[in-house]
């Protein structure tokens, strides 16, 4: 049960997050990557979307092994994308039509490029070595020698998780690739050297950010500083999770942050978490507003569920079953106190269209009934960019389209054990490469579908002579109309806002089923999540006075009684007043 009183529902109850992935968005200048004032240029598309704030990926001056989630200075932005004075002019312009700007942080890890690093790798006795994580080898290995790492753990993007610096005879860690080290936060010169760069970055205006892995900076160190092996699950390396996740010290740092930074901005500010690995016991203590850590979380089970135990890249259908269980618990375990940030996309996740839907015959319909589904969910929907337009994976088939740092490793690490051919890595990259979500936004028809006069980094869909913005904003009953609906619901209806969750039909495999309540009235939301008819037999009858609310078909499903009849992948909500 809801015990919140209504006054007391923050802002972003009411608000929908539009994600950003600056290189892909808009080019401004020809070099065939989206850049500051590209965004600039459709900062009327977003107003007309109607979102409430704006999420950047990363733009700060990073050497790009990341595609910028590698920073080598917080302070300063990428010649790539723009100055910070072109930051500064999107950001008013974006403030002038009353949306906010979230930036994306990184602060588990640096670039290698990073001063800090540099000076760190520099010697045994630099002031900064403590700033990241240096260990000798295993006693009695050979340093460097494949085995000698401190620890078992395997680096989220292949291969070990340490890197041998032969210069002073020391590994460091990186969770992720070799050029993002892994930054100490046990030291607490760390801690504020990075309160300081996020206080910087508030009293420029912005108003909030996206903490990338941030359940990542307390790693679980023993006392004689050494660190534990983790279990060989699939693969020659063991799994980093028990040493890195959700460790003993995350909840302290976080409120820490809050004190040293967000100190008499709490309410204007959104701060939302990354949050692999966590479950929802988690999930509620990072944010419950009473413990002062995160306004809401990023799960990652509901986008796991397709993956078979090998991992990432180990695919497996999608159980509709599994799906509901996951995200009920999710609202049923944050409802009291806690917040969820609803998603299906991303710049890490390929396109949901392509994935929990159909891209060919139902493409319009599955991506407007899985908008529907996440947006009546308690809790902050996010839009990534693309999304709103139905925008496919990718569907590329030669290695030579790749440009995901991901991906490419994990096609090196694949090769290299020999296990997979080429075929097999292939379609794996075509169904979960992260850059099937990075191909540029789809405009307009001109050349390169509007995003740049140069040659594009990464290739654009072709599909985007039919599926494009300027094509969706001028029809009635386009994907992009249909996202402008239901957020201009959630801006409107409290019960979206702030209604408690009941999952309905649990057992049903087509159908996604769920009910919405707040004072008396109950919002139904019904899903069809198969390309055939499917009957919803609710039980009970509906009241007379049902309304419905909104929905994907021009002639929805027959009426609202007991059973209701769901057309293929057909989205209903249905109001029935208190
Ligand atoms: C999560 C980000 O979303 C992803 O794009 C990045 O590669 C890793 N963190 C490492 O920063």
């Amino acid at each position: 049960m809801n015990t919140e009183p209504p006054a007391a529902a923050p802002w972003w109850a009411s608000a929908v997050v539009y994600q950003i992935y600056p290189r892909s968005f808009q080019d401004s200048d020809g070099d065939g990557i989206g850049d500051l004032q590209g965004i600039r240029q459709r900062v009327d598309y977003l107003a007309e979307l109607g979102v409430d704030v704006v999420w950047l990926s990363p733009v700060y001056r990073s050497p790009q092994d990341d595609n910028g989630y590698d920073i080598s200075d917080y302070q300063d932005i990428d010649p790539l994308f723009g100055t910070l004075d072109d930051l500064d002019q999107l950001t008013s312009a974006l403030h002038e039509r009353g949306i906010k700007v979230v930036m994306d942080l990184v602060v588990n890890h640096t670039s290698h490029k990073h001063r800090w690093f540099t000076e760190s790798r520099s010697a045994k006795d630099s002031p900064r070595r403590d700033w990241y994580w240096w260990r000798p080898g295993r006693d009695g290995m050979e340093p460097g020698a494949p085995g000698g790492e401190p620890t078992n753990w395997g680096s989220l993007f292949s291969g070990p998780a340490w890197e041998y610096d032969e210069a002073t005879g020391e590994y460091y860690l990186h969770l992720f690739s070799r050029e993002q080290p892994d930054l100490n936060w046990e030291n607490p010169a760390v801690r504020e050297a990075i309160y300081a760069m996020m206080r910087w970055w508030l009293d420029r205006g912005i108003d909030g950010f996206r903490m990338d892995v941030i359940n990542f900076i307390s790693k679980n160190v023993r006392a004689d500083g050494s660190l534990p092996d983790g279990p060989v699950v699939s693969g020659p390396y063991g799994d980093p999770a028990q040493g890195t996740i959700n460790g003993p010290r995350v909840h302290e740092f976080l409120q820490e942050m809050q004190r040293e930074v967000f100190a008499g901005h709490r309410d204007a500010v959104l701060l939302v978490g990354e949050t692999p690995g966590t479950t929802v016991e988690d999930g509620l203590l990072f944010s419950d507003r009473r413990r002062s850590e995160l306004d809401m979380v990023f799960t990652f089970e509901h986008v796991s569920l397709d993956q078979g135990p090998g991992g990432k890249f180990d695919r497996k259908p999608l159980d509709l079953l599994d799906l509901k269980a996951t995200l009920g618990r999710w609202q049923t375990g944050l409802a009291d106190s806690g917040w969820n940030a609803l998603y299906w996309d991303n710049h890490d996740q390929p396109r949901i269209v392509s994935r929990y839907g159909d891209d060919g015959r139902y493409r319009v319909e599955s991506a407007t009934m899985l908008a529907t589904v996440l947006h009546l969910h308690r809790g902050t929907p996010y839009v990534y960019q693309g999304e709103e337009l139905a925008m496919t994976n990718a569907h590329f088939t030669s290695f030579d389209c790749y440009r995901d740092i991901e991906s490419l490793r994990y096609v090196a690490q694949s090769r290299e054990l020999g296990h997979l051919t080429d075929d097999q890595i292939l379609a794996s990259l075509a169904e979960v490469s992260r850059d099937n979500a990075r191909t540029p936004v789809q405009w307009d028809r001109s050349a390169n579908a509007g995003f740049t006069t140069g040659k594009p980094w990464i290739a654009v869909n072709p599909n985007y002579i039919t599926i494009n913005a300027a094509a969706q904003r001028a029809a009635r009953g386009s994907v992009f109309q249909y996202y402008r609906r239901l957020i201009m619901l959630r801006h409107a209806d409290p019960v979206v806002q702030r209604g408690d969750f009941t999952m309905l039909l649990p057992d049903h495999p087509h159908v996604y089923a769920f009910s919405r309540s707040l004072n008396g009235t109950r919002l139904l939301v019904l899903g069809n999540f198969s390309g055939h008819d499917q009957q919803a037999d609710l039980g009970q009858s509906l009241g007379d006075r049902t309304e419905l609310v909104i929905g994907n078909y021009r002639v929805p499903a027959s009426t609202f009684g007991a059973s209701i009849n769901l057309q293929p992948w057909e989205a209903l909500v249905i109001r029935e007043p208190g």
